[in-house]
């Protein structure tokens, strides 16, 4: 049994104290009172610390939304996961709105660097993948997925890629209101992602690891995707925004027990 993972990415959103630890307290004890997932709030930077402290007496964890793969140096407006070590329990990787943006830091070496240095530091990486419009239409889907999953995880051993929880979403679906159909994503997670896994590094790792969809997420299509064997959660990103993500979560942890 994989435990259901519910994870908020904010983005460049709620980024002032004020109004972030406002939306924290409304959700928290509510979102604390959801037993059945872990639940996960990824804030910008500027308030990383503020929202862990808001967050510390519930069960709710704290990520960050991405790292450099150095510990320390000369890399002017970066952040490590030496510094996010203790103050924080999850960072996302890979996201293909950083990915999208190109350069040196977002490459697929660029992001294996990043698992690898992440898990050094008892931080538990949300490694995402997916593929793009044109990708989808032509057909490149599995190509792509797999090929992302191979690269991110090459040179690690069956436990640590165990520890590491992935997100499929697929680019077309962030933030277009059109998301995957629940059968479409649960395909590829099983047929590209654990199938990739399973080669690598064996059938039960592939069993073991979770894996969130993401991707035009709300309160009323959660369900859905919660009831597919091979989703363990997701990575909401505009619907995590609201009051109502509790109510996301709620549903999400009721369709996750019924099968
Ligand atoms: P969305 O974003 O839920 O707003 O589509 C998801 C994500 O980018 O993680």
């Amino acid at each position: 049994m994989r435990r259901p993972i519910l994870a908020a990415n904010w983005k460049m959103n709620l980024g002032r104290a004020d109004e972030a630890l406002e939306f924290v307290r409304r959700i928290r004890f509510p979102l604390s009172e959801i037993e059945g997932a872990d639940r996960v709030v990824c804030p910008p930077f500027t308030v990383l610390a503020a929202v862990a402290e808001g967050l510390a007496p519930t069960p709710i964890a704290v990520g960050a939304q991405n790292m450099h793969f150095e510990d320390k140096g000369a890399h002017t407006g970066e952040i490590s996961a030496a510094m996010l070590a203790g103050l924080c329990r999850y960072v996302i990787l890979g996201h293909s709105e950083r990915r999208a943006a190109g350069g040196a830091l977002e490459t697929d070496a660029a992001i294996q660097r990043k698992v690898k240095t992440a898990l050094a530091r008892d931080l538990t990486p949300i490694v995402c993948v997916g593929e793009n419009l044109a990708q989808m239409e032509a057909g490149e889907t599995h190509a792509w997925v797999s090929g992302q999953i191979t690269s991110a995880f090459e040179g690690l051993s069956a436990v640590q890629v165990a520890r590491c929880v992935i997100a499929y979403e697929p680019i077309w679906a962030i933030g277009t209101g059109r998301a995957a159909t629940p059968v479409d994503a649960n395909r590829v997670i099983a047929l590209s992602i654990r199938a990739s896994l399973a080669e690598g590094f064996g059938e039960e790792v592939a069993q073991a690891v979770r894996v969130q969809y993401g991707g035009s997420v709300t309160v009323d299509n959660i369900a859905d995707f919660m009831a597919m064997p091979d989703i363990d959660g997701a990575l909401v990103g505009g619907a995590s925004l609201k009051p109502d993500y509790v109510d996301l979560v709620r549903r999400a942890v009721e369709a996750a027990g019924s099968h």
